[in-house]
């Protein structure tokens, strides 16, 4: 299967512009799935809670009108980030099939301001089963907790996708570790440009990339718009043995986790 990483340069509150930016983006390349980018349609440095909640929609509003249409038209799936209005709103991304919405996910680990603007994540890690393979996922701040990525291979993964909006260096790197030490796929959708609102100021760091569960980047995008595409085999994911004596998820110690 092939995946691509689309990384865009959203402006903030223009939303059908940065909905049509990322088609045309994803109209360059032909893969089964595409990842874009955390909060791809609205921007990410919001100022107000009137903003979030102006900008907010519910997972099949226009964005999802529009990404959706995309999906049957080429027969592939799509993971984008958005701000989710439901019950309360949530920074969710959804991964989107050519029958329409297959799955949600709410970030369960919020960064910085975020906390002013998004409730925390209710829905877990779930797993979706894709034709080509098991697909999580995570967003952005969720990488910094191992038990993240853990939880999604334990539940079978063996492709993260994981929009994000990544202000520090050390995301790109960190994911080659949790890709060798859970023997997944990951592919992580960044964007690139700033953001300077309400006196907080943000540059996105680009490097998009694509890793594989040896932990070989197998794609890194620089600091710029582009889409990086990576044939993979998903079911290299699903060997999880080191050695005649090692595998990496049967031995796990749990009991050791938790006491002493
Ligand atoms: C982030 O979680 N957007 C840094």
């Amino acid at each position: 299967m092939r995946i691509a990483v689309v990384q865009t340069s959203p402006q903030f509150g223009q939303v059908e512009a940065n909905v049509t930016a990322a088609l045309i983006a994803m109209e360059s390349v032909r893969a089964d799935l595409y990842v874009l980018p955390e909060l791809f349609n609205t921007g990410y440095n919001f100022a107000t809670t009137d903003e979030v909640e102006k900008l907010a929609e519910p997972s099949e509003g226009p964005t999802y009108d529009a990404i959706a249409k995309f999906a049957q038209r080429n027969s592939c799936y799509v993971v984008y980030g958005f701000a989710e209005k439901a019950d309360r709103i949530y920074n969710s991304s959804s991964l989107i099939g050519p029958q329409g919405l297959v799955g949600l996910f709410r970030k369960v680990h919020l960064f910085y301001r975020e906390h002013l603007f998004f409730a925390p994540g209710n829905l877990g890690f779930p797993v979706f089963d894709l034709p080509f393979g098991k697909v999580g996922m995570m967003i952005c701040f969720d990488w910094i907790y191992p038990e993240s990525a853990r939880t999604l291979a334990l539940r079978g993964a063996q492709l993260i996708a994981h929009p994000s909006n990544l202000v520090l260096p050390h995301c790109p790197d960190a994911m080659v570790t949790r890709c060798l030490e859970n023997r997944v796929f990951a592919a992580t959708a960044n964007r690139v440009g700033r953001e300077n609102r309400g006196g907080v100021d943000l540059s996105y760091i680009g490097k998009s990339e694509i890793v594989s569960p040896r932990g070989e980047i197998l794609k890194r995008l620089e600091n710029e718009e582009a889409v990086g595409i990576v044939e993979v085999h998903l079911a290299q994911a699903l060997n999880k043995h080191i050695n005649e004596f090692n595998n990496l998820l049967s031995d796990r110690r749990e009991e050791a986790y938790t006491t002493g």
